[in-house]
């Protein structure tokens, strides 16, 4: 892995030590749950609107929280941070399942507004928050990964799939949202690729907002 001092200089200041998170969860899990779930409740308004305008919905955050959860994955990779609604979700499931979560965004801004969220919902411990360009940095970042949450840039939709399939674990599975509303020819051609891969149970659920969430996983 290569990736620049810079780089994991924010993701030591924005993760926190493994180790130390452990033992925080570790016989705290419930206040850890509750202070959460408040903040997400709390910040529920905010999402989707100024700064919060990318952020995905509630019910579909709540639906990868609860699909994490249920198989134990530990090792998560979301690409598009964003201000860290879906990752507030994401690193809960990683806190409960004893893991982590790597998210890139590569707007400083959303970036810091994303720390500041982890921080407030106390999910920092869980979550390395890079800053970067996800491009270069999914080759870089070596996985396997247990679950991906693709949700960046949508002309590159097909180039992330092709760059991150091959790094999921076995049982393990992709996740792209918007693809019910695509916004770039590269989304339908994703989610081609997708269906067509035997090696993928590949669906489209779209029982939260709409959006259409795709979920392929691995068959071995
Ligand atoms: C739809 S938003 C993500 C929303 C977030 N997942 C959530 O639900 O809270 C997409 C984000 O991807 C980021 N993005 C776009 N291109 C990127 C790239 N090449 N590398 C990293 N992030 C990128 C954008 O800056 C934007 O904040």
């Amino acid at each position: 892995m290569h990736l620049t001092r810079r780089r994991l200089l924010i993701a030591a200041a924005s993760g926190c030590a493994a180790a130390l998170g452990r033992r925080a969860h570790a016989g705290a899990g419930t206040a850890l749950d509750r202070r959460v779930q408040a903040y997400l409740d709390r910040k529920r308004p905010d999402w989707g609107r100024g700064v919060n305008r990318w952020n995905l919905r509630y019910e579909d955050g709540k639906a990868l929280h609860e699909l994490v959860v249920s198989r134990g994955w530990k090792r998560l990779l979301e690409v598009g941070t964003s201000t860290g609604h879906s990752a507030l979700w994401l690193g809960w499931a990683a806190a409960k399942n004893r893991g982590r979560l790597t998210t890139i965004e590569i707007d400083p801004e959303r970036h810091a507004e994303a720390l500041r969220n982890f921080r407030a919902a106390g999910l920092d411990p869980y979550i390395d928050a890079l800053l970067g360009d996800a491009h270069e940095l999914v080759r870089e970042l070596p996985g396997p990964w247990e679950f991906v949450f693709q949700d960046a840039d949508k002309s590159w939709y097909l180039n992330y799939w092709n760059d991150l399939k091959g790094k999921l674990a076995p049982r393990g599975c992709y996740a792209a949202d918007n693809v019910l509303r695509p916004m770039a020819p590269e989304v339908a051609q994703f989610v081609e690729a997708a269906k067509s891969d035997p090696a993928f149970d590949t669906r489209i659920d779209d029982r939260g907002s709409g959006e259409g969430i795709l979920l392929a996983c691995r068959r071995d």
